[in-house]
């Protein structure tokens, strides 16, 4: 699948199968996140996968109960492991695990699995069932498994209601 094709056909996905992924799937999605791009080259974080099904189920109940995390077979968290203020006044852990969220879904998107980025969570809960440091700062959460569904592509504004020519 080409990367126009990915963009094209990629879904928030809330089924999945029960079947695992497999290793050399999780390791390309792995390097997606290691070799994502980050300010100043900091590489300011801790992705977390997440197999265990007991600890998936905790996972769910702190992303504020939403329990299809626990139906697939695996999740995947980034978090900061501290913060800074870039030169233009941002969050450099919010702007860096973001890319490294969106390179592995895309990379997953690509080996025919699902993903769903979650902003809703309670990051004291997630930290708390991860066993991780009080001081990571969590940005991202997905579950990640074979699709069981197959969503229309939802609706997005028009090039020209995005878009500003100057
Ligand atoms: C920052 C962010 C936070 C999101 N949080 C959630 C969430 O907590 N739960 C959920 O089911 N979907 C969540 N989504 C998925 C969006 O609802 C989804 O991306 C949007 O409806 C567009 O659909 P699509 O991803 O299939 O194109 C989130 C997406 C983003 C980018």
């Amino acid at each position: 699948m080409s990367v126009s094709d990915v963009i094209l056909n990629r879904r928030s996905i809330r089924k999945f199968e029960q079947k695992p992924v497999e290793e050399e799937k999780l390791f390309l999605i792995r390097e997606a996140g290691r070799l994502s791009p980050s300010a100043s080259n900091k590489q300011n974080w801790k992705f977390v996968l997440v197999t265990e099904k007991g600890l998936l189920v905790d996972l769910a109940e702190a992303c504020n109960s939403q329990m299809f995390v626990a139906e697939a077979p695996a999740a995947i968290v980034v978090c900061a492991t501290g913060d800074r203020s870039m030169g233009c006044g941002q969050s450099a852990a919010t702007v860096d695990c973001s890319i490294a969220m969106a390179s592995m879904m895309i990379q997953a998107t690509e080996l025919g699995l699902g993903t769903c980025w979650l902003g809703s969570f309670n990051p004291t809960a997630v930290k708390l069932v991860l066993d991780l440091p009080e001081s990571y700062i969590v940005v991202a959460v997905s579950p990640l498994g074979y699709p069981a569904e197959a969503p229309a592509a939802r609706p997005r504004k028009t090039s020209a209601e995005v878009w500003l020519e100057r």
